[in-house]
């Protein structure tokens, strides 16, 4: 049996969601249109997942040899569409499912985005999160006018001040605020509506916002800066904070602690804060499978695509059977190359380093759905920790679906560790709500 609850995350990306499937690759191929995501939603709403998770970055990369053509042609960074306008059509056809999408500090006004997640929050009844990113290509950089990407310590303060600012003009509108008073003629009281008149190293702007509080007053903030910057960041401004399973349980443990800690030392209380992880889980009735096993060389080739456009690095210079190269200096995701090195530094290769941290990170269960369930909960009870968000943003077939929602979350709700109904009100309040 299951000592707590903790929850369960869906990350994917509105983009081809099936392309590195291991059957029906051509599942959602009609995606841009919303059909696959509506389909996807209803059936994670039925299951009582916590919430569907939209990554997202700007470019199509060109990691790999400065081409981008092995980016088209597994479909990595690119096709892909902005999830934001896509998450009221999902609300509009689920009833309690968490909806949450990426959105870049370093390039977008934040005065902009504030609105956006403001009015996205409307047409969500309150259930909207911004997954807070700070975008690590050079390719995005070029595409709003920069040569290259800001340091990552800018990106970080950068980030710090857009999230003063947005949680000021959100604040800017009062609860009560709308009165719609027929009587006195007045639809908004202006003493509950302030300017923010902020001035600052990055940004300047004045507010108020034009549109009104939302549902959440302050959309729910997500976050997952892994490096030490990343994590004092997270721990200052998100409510949910999020990991890759780097390292194994023992880690994942560790970073729980770390964050935790940190998250009490900017004052806050660290059960107001969630801190999940993205784990990959591979469906298999193979026993003794492991992620190199079930790694063909298309997936290796689509994996260095992939790694080499986060750490945006070109890795295609590696000899796949060699040792993994430890002095790197990637100019993206630091934290996902200190996970590889943790592999590189146990003997791995270079392709098994790539193979097994894939996106996700070194613990990928594998296994039935029902053998999963039991190594989530048994990691779970191990961590202390608040959940896992399953990696599939390109694996999310047919069956992958049917697996999650019909064979793993059922498994966990038998045994006590996932929730069987969704709690009232906002997504921060009902992910509060254990
Ligand atoms: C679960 C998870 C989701 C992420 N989603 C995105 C994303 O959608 N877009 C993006 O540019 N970076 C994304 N990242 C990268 C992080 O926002 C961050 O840049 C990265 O972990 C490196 O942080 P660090 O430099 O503090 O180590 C994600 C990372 C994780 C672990």
């Amino acid at each position: 049996m299951a000592g707590k609850k903790f929850h369960l995350g869906y990350f994917t990306k509105f983009g081809p969601p099936a392309w590195q499937a291991t059957d029906s690759r051509t599942d959602g191929s009609d995606w841009s249109n919303g059909r696959y995501f509506v389909d996807l939603a209803r059936r994670l709403d039925a299951a009582c997942l916590d919430f569907l998770f939209f990554e997202d970055t700007l470019s199509v990369s060109e990691a790999v040899g400065g081409s981008r053509e092995l980016d088209l042609k597994y479909a990595i960074y690119a096709p892909k569409s902005d999830p934001i306008p896509l998450l009221p059509l999902l609300a509009h056809n689920t009833t309690g499912l968490g909806l949450i999408a990426t959105c870049s500090t370093t390039f977008y006004p934040p005065w902009h985005v504030a609105r956006l997640f403001s009015t996205v929050d409307g047409l969500t009844g309150g259930r909207v999160g911004f997954n807070v990113v700070t975008t690590s290509e050079t390719t995005s950089a070029q595409n709003f006018g920069l040569d290259r990407m800001p340091t990552h310590s800018d990106r970080y303060a950068m980030a710090a001040e857009f999230l003063d600012v947005v949680n000021g003009l959100w604040e800017g509108w009062e609860e009560g605020a709308v009165l719609q008073d027929v009587e006195t003629n007045t639809y908004v009281d202006a003493t509950k509506v302030r300017a923010l008149d902020h001035v600052g190293e990055y940004f300047r702007t004045r507010g108020p916002l034009n549109s009104p509080r939302s549902p959440q007053g302050r959309p729910l903030i997500a976050q997952a800066g892994g490096s030490d910057r990343g994590r004092d960041f997270a721990s200052k401004y998100a409510d949910l904070i999020l990991a890759g399973a780097y390292g194994g349980p023992d880690e994942m443990k560790a970073f729980r602690d770390d964050v935790q800690q940190r998250v009490r030392a900017h004052g806050r209380n660290p059960d107001e804060v969630r801190v999940m992880f993205l784990t990959a889980v591979h469906f298999s009735d193979r026993p003794g499978a492991t992620v190199s096993d079930l790694t063909s060389d298309a997936k290796f080739e689509a994996l260095v695509v992939q790694n080499a456009s986060e750490l945006d690095l070109d890795l295609s210079r590696f000899d796949p059977d060699g040792p993994f190269p430890m002095d790197l200096e990637p100019g993206g995701h630091t934290s996902v190359y200190d996970g590889m090195k943790l592999l590189g530094a146990q003997g791995m290769t270079f392709r098994e380093v790539i193979s097994t941290v894939g996106v996700g990170g070194s613990w990928q269960p594998i296994g039935t759905p029902e053998a999963i369930a039991d190594e989530l909960i048994e990691v779970m009870e191990h961590i202390g920790g608040d959940g896992v968000m399953l990696l599939a943003n390109d694996v999310g077939d047919d069956a992958f679906i049917t697996n999650v929602t019909e064979r793993l979350a059922p498994a966990l709700q038998r045994a006590g560790a996932m929730q069987t109904a969704y709690a009232p009100g906002t997504l921060r309040d009902k992910l509060l709500s254990f």
